[in-house]
């Protein structure tokens, strides 16, 4: 059966019934996605895997199966099929990029607030590596910790997802930037995107490396998304009047916490939350508008067709990678 908005094809989706390992991932035809009023239809040409699609599948960090079929993926970039009756901004063959859901698929929806025009001369793939990860760097450093000019900013793990977009959004801003990376050739990389320093999170002791790197001083900003085995060392790692923002606990979500540090040094815990459509599309637009003056790329570690999408989560439980893993459907 055809999509009733458009008469397209069935969607071709990588989806799962189960959770587990590998094993349970599954590529097929599934029903249409049908767009309801405020809905864009989308023909994915890319999207990319988030961290939490592994969560999902393996039913880890308390994810539970959204759908019977569950397809993966929040993040498109790709071309309008249809839109709702109550959508004016795009219309049928707009190229867009969008945060969605289940469109690790040949076709996925989006509300129309959170679609948007694909900036000139940016590819489907950097497109479809963008919302997710890229939104979530910005809005912990700009909206939440409203990074400086001329400030200290630690991101942790500049080889994630959030950390090689948060590594340039805050060279972008003028920042001074300190990052983190689990091997020589990661660390290479982040420099290479702007970092001015990256630490070995592992053999490395952070909050030294970060005192010698600042005059004993400590930075203004972390950016944290690891979790457990960073926390106390972010914290221990600012200066004065410090901010820390989480988005993430990918490595775990407890963390041991000296309140003699908060108060003596005035500093300030902040998480990114869950903010509504309307915020979330101002972010996506200053973050847009940054990629489309070049201030930032996202980074491609690799791009897998929908077909291999048990490669896709393998290479992402690996952490062999630096940036953002692409499917193109
Ligand atoms: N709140 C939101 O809306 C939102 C949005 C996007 C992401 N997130 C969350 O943010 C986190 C990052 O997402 P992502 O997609 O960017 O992840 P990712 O690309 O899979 O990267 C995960 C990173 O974690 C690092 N890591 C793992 N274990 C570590 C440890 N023990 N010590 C230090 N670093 C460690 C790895 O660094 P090395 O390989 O260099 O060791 C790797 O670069 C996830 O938890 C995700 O769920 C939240």
């Amino acid at each position: 059966m055809g999509c009733p908005a458009c008469g397209c094809a069935d969607v071709r989706a990588a989806y799962h019934e189960a959770q587990g390992g590998l094993e349970v991932l599954r590529v097929g035809e599934l029903p249409d996605p049908e767009p309801g009023p405020g809905d864009v239809l989308i023909r994915v040409r890319a999207t990319s895997m988030d961290r939490v699609d592994v969560y999902w599948r393996e039913g880890s960090h308390g994810m539970r199966l959204r759908w019977p079929q569950h397809v993966g993926g929040r993040d498109i970039a790709g071309v309008v099929e249809a839109v709702g009756e109550q959508v004016e901004a795009v219309a049928a063959g707009d190229r867009v990029v969008a945060s969605g859901e289940r469109t690790h698929a040949t076709l996925a929806l989006a509300p129309a607030d959170l679609t948007f025009p694909l900036p000139d001369g940016i590819s489907f793939e950097a497109g479809g590596a963008t919302p997710t990860a890229g939104r979530s760097a910005h809005q912990a450093l700009i909206e939440k910790a409203q990074i400086q000019s001329g400030e200290i900013v630690l991101v942790m793990a500049a080889g994630s997802g959030v950390g090689s977009f948060g590594v340039q959004i805050a060279r972008a801003l003028g920042c001074r930037v300190i990052t983190t990376a689990g091997t020589a050739e990661k660390r290479s990389k982040a420099v290479e995107l702007g970092a001015d320093l990256a630490i070995d999170h592992y053999n490395d002791d952070i909050v030294t490396a970060v005192r010698d790197a600042t005059d004993g001083r400590g930075v203004d900003v972390v950016l944290d998304h690891v979790g457990t085995p960073v926390f106390a060392a972010a914290v221990r790692s600012l200066a004065p009047e410090g901010r820390f923002v989480t988005c993430g606990v990918t490595a775990g979500h407890l963390g041991e916490l000296h309140l003699g540090q908060l108060f003596v040094k005035g500093v300030t815990l902040m998480g990114v939350g869950r903010p509504d459509n309307q915020r979330i599309a101002a972010t996506m637009r200053g973050l847009l508008a940054m990629i489309g003056r070049g201030q930032v790329t996202p980074v491609i570690a690799a791009a897998f067709p929908l077909e291999e999408i048990a490669e896709a989560h393998r290479l992402m439980e690996s952490s062999r990678f630096f940036g953002k893993i692409v499917l193109t459907p």
